[in-house]
């Protein structure tokens, strides 16, 4: 029999493998300067596992995230998630197939809330379960368990988030992260503007969906949280382009 080789969290599929990528912005407005930002980078997340991505700010932490969601085109390399029947290469997929893949299989916490005008806190977190074809009511259900869970007034959950403070809008933002059901993750500085209270729940969320099966790449200033949720840490300053 030959053995494969398995990764720590005993299965041998990465759920996300980033081969190679690389990164360079044009700017158009400076008279096409170009700013190299990241090369090279190459890393794999295996069901179970969370990895930080390390580095000093501007390092390009968030832009591999924005690449690996799909938001940042990928100048060269592969980002594969897996996917049934094959992996999905995120830096060739076509818009549509992007979307379907953002659906289903990845989530992503941006550093802050995009906030929809006049869509109430509820309706901003329960949206990605509805658009998964889960009812309105349990998805409002589950919405407002997360809100609760994440200590956000009552009396906010009917309020669009544009008024609301840094961490209230944090906190709507995570449950709009950790509401669906993708198996990867994506968290850009989840915890930043959260106090203890809220940065433990959010790292007992993190846990959660670790042992649920999902992989995570996540951005944690915060060394006791990273030290709390990563697997390991894969420092983006070797990428530097
Ligand atoms: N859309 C963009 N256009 C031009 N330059 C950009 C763009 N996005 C990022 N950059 C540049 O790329 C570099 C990396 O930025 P990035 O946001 O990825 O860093 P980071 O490691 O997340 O930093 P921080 O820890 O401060 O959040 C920076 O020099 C930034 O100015
Ligand atoms: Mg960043």
């Amino acid at each position: 029999m030959i053995a494969t080789a398995l990764s720590a969290a005993g299965t041998a599929e990465p759920l996300l493998a980033v081969e190679a990528i690389a990164k360079r912005f044009t700017l158009h407005l400076q008279g096409g300067v170009t700013l190299p930002v990241v090369a090279g980078v190459s890393f794999s997340v295996f069901p179970g596992e969370c990895v930080a991505l390390g580095g000093p700010s501007g390092a390009g932490k968030s832009s591999i995230l924005k690449m690996v969601y799909g938001n940042y085109r990928t100048d060269t390399g592969r980002i594969l998630v897996a996917d049934a029947p094959a992996p999905v290469d995120v830096a060739t997929a076509e818009p549509r197939r992007l979307i379907r893949l953002r659906r289903e299989r990845i989530g992503y916490v941006s550093q802050f809330l995009r906030v929809i005008p006049r869509v109430c806190a509820l309706d901003v977190v329960a949206e990605p379960l509805v658009a998964e074809g889960v009812d309105k009511g349990a998805a409002l259900a589950r919405a407002g368990a997360l809100l609760a869970r994440l200590n956000l007034p009552e009396r906010l959950w009917r309020l669009p988030p544009a008024t609301f403070s840094g961490g209230e809008q944090q906190r709507v933002n995570v449950a709009r992260g950790f509401i669906g059901a993708q198996p990867l993750l994506l968290l850009d500085e989840p915890t930043a503007s959260l106090d203890a209270a809220n940065r433990a729940v959010v790292i007992d969320l993190i846990a959660e969906k670790k042992a649920a099966g999902c992989a995570l790449v996540g951005i944690f200033h915060d060394a006791d949280t990273r030290d709390a949720v990563a697997d390991r840490v894969v420092d983006v300053t070797r990428f530097s382009a």
